[in-house]
């Protein structure tokens, strides 16, 4: 009996599989070409699609030693957003697997599969509607989430992604990429007073280059007058800013639609000072553990196991 599903992704620099059997996980695995984009201070697109290309070859090996593939119901791959180059190679790849076995490709949306990321090993019933607040290195989104297959997004970044943002001042200050977790660990709530902007309105329109370029001067100025800068003061105040101007707007729609159910998601929910500010606004907020923040292939056969079960499998091929 075919009863497995294999969920592929391969958006960024993770190349990622998972198999579960109905929602519970028998076998995932990722890769991250992490290190090798260290050493050029972000994801250069080219060379995460070649490592994919390397990467996704070894964990099939690997996979295939856990688990009977012939017992694959359904593969449900990212199709987008991401980079091209890397996007293709786990569509290809999921595509041909779908075409082996005879059984349906799903086109995967990853920013949907990271709204319901808080949901997986989760004992807690998915109750909509819900606001979802997908926060990474690429995306900053508000959404206001009706069904699995009814998303609307209120807000979203009309320019830097938060931990775009995050990385670009963390490497102002020397340090190495991803700069999120180390500001994170960082923070100290005494040096987080300094102000480096002031707050928009909440209805506003979500930015944050703004904010960024404010600190990216301030480190500068004090370069050129070779006047020491303090790391934990602008990393503080700098985290408490833009960690306001999320809540900000999250208690907005809050209130907007009358909605206390609250899902974080995306690299940058991993944050302390963002978990620790949203549970203050609710106390029925979810986050994602750990492991499934940043992308990864869990979530987005978990997210097609959920369409697939309600029936909201809008977009399949054979
Ligand atoms: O979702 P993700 O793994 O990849 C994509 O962007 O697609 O997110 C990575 C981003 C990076 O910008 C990284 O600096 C940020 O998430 N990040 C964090 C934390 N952990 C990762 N930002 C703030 N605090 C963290 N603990």
């Amino acid at each position: 009996m075919k009863n497995l599903f294999i969920g592929v992704e391969t958006s960024c620099d993770d190349t990622s599989i998972c198999v579960m059997k109905r929602n519970k996980i028998v076998y995932e695995k990722t890769i991250s070409s992490l290190e090798l984009q260290q050493l050029y201070g972000g994801v250069v697109p080219e060379l995460a699609s070649r490592e994919h290309l390397k990467n996704i070859h070894l964990i099939l090996n690997d996979m295939l030693e856990h688990i009977n593939i012939k017992k694959i119901k359904c593969v449900f791959c990212t199709t987008t957003p991401g980079l091209p180059g890397s996007l293709h190679i786990g569509i290809f790849f999921a595509k041909i697997l779908a075409k082996l076995f005879n059984v349906k490709f799903v086109a995967i949306n990853h920013l949907y599969a990271h709204i319901f990321s808080a949901y997986i090993n989760s004992k807690q019933k998915i109750k909509f509607p819900f606001l979802s607040l997908v926060v990474s290195g690429g995306n900053t989104i508000l959404y206001l989430v009706k069904d699995f297959n009814q998303i609307e997004i209120l807000n979203e970044t009309v320019d830097d992604a938060v931990g775009e943002v995050y990385d670009k001042v963390g490497r102002a200050l020397g340090y190495k990429y991803p700069c999120g977790p180390i500001i994170d660990k960082l923070y100290e709530e005494t040096y987080s007073h300094f102000k480096f902007i002031n707050m928009p309105k909440p209805e506003d329109k979500l930015s944050f280059s703004g904010l960024k370029t404010a600190i990216l001067n301030y480190i500068n100025s004090n370069k050129m007058k070779n006047i020491d800068i303090n790391n934990v003061l602008i990393i503080s105040s700098f985290q408490k800013q833009i960690i306001n101007l999320l809540v900000i707007r999250l208690k907005y729609y809050m209130e907007k639609y009358n909605i206390h159910d609250i899902c974080l998601g995306g690299g940058v929910s991993a944050n302390k000072l963002l978990r620790l500010e949203v549970s203050k606004l609710t106390n029925n907020v979810i986050y994602p553990e750990l492991k499934y923040t940043g992308d990864n292939a869990t979530m987005i056969c978990y997210y097609g196991y959920l369409l697939y079960k309600s029936k909201k499998c809008r977009r399949l091929y054979v």
